[in-house]
């Protein structure tokens, strides 16, 4: 196995993504010791979607982010620019209204949404702050984003057991279930190099995002990042 470059164009995203559709959801399961609807329970109550609200989910692969939003009621796009993935999602969701897009030139027009949110993609994007900027912009005046990432654990020798899984058990773990394990040593690698949540909140309100709150899930292995358009 080569290693995966951390510097990856958006197109070469994009293939990676299309190589690992058709297994995603199980692979994500399963390397995330099942925490992974945990996480998904609490991106839904912070985003807490009320009746007629219109959702933007980027970077929604499958779908498998925006289902708990449309059983809570909300109106939900969900966009990716993985043709691969979206394919799939059609395929498992037909009903979901799926639009490909790129995070960083959405395919929508200014103040289209009651909310904007990105659950395990932004970190994959090739430049965080133009699709934190774009968010803002297809987002209404008062409107909410919520930002679902990994981030670092806040408790010293928990992070360096954590460490330890993501850098060596999980690529190995990969192998076994995913249909391209190449993609989850990157994916151990980016988490690695992605900011923590004091640093993620400043890309997020250097973006033009207020009020930033962060909630940490599972001891801060992921984070959930909340903001309102001014
Ligand atoms: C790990 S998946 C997350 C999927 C889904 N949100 C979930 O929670 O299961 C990351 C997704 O980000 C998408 N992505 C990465 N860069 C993107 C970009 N610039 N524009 C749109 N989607 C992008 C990928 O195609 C991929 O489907």
């Amino acid at each position: 196995m080569t290693r995966a470059s951390l510097s990856k164009e958006p197109r070469e995203v994009a293939a990676m993504f299309d190589d690992v559709a058709e297994r995603y959801d199980v692979t994500n399961d399963v390397l995330s010791l099942g925490q992974d609807r945990r996480w998904r329970r609490a991106v839904l109550s912070a985003i807490g979607p009320r009746p007629g609200e219109l959702v933007l989910d980027l970077a929604a692969g499958t779908g498998t982010s925006s289902l708990p939003l449309v059983f809570a009621g909300a109106s939900v796009i969900p966009c990716d620019f993985s043709i691969g993935m979206l394919r799939v999602g059609k395929r498992e969701r037909p009903r979901l209204p799926f639009v490909a897009g790129d995070a960083m030139r959405l395919p929508f027009a200014d103040q289209t949404f009651d909310v904007c949110t990105i659950a395990f993609g932004l970190r994959n994007v090739s430049d965080p702050g133009a699709a934190l900027g774009e968010m803002l912009r297809v987002t209404r005046r008062g409107g909410r984003l919520v930002v679902c990432e990994f981030s670092k654990p806040t408790f010293g020798p928990f992070r360096r057991i954590y460490d330890r899984y993501l850098m060596r058990a999980l690529p190995t773990l990969a192998t076994k279930v995913s249909s391209d394990p190449e993609s989850y040593l990157y994916l151990a690698e980016s988490i690695e190099a992605w900011p923590d949540q004091a640093g993620l909140a400043e890309v997020v309100s250097g973006a033009g995002w207020a009020g930033v709150q962060i909630r940490n899930l599972s001891g801060g292995v992921v984070a959930l990042h909340r903001a309102s358009r001014p």
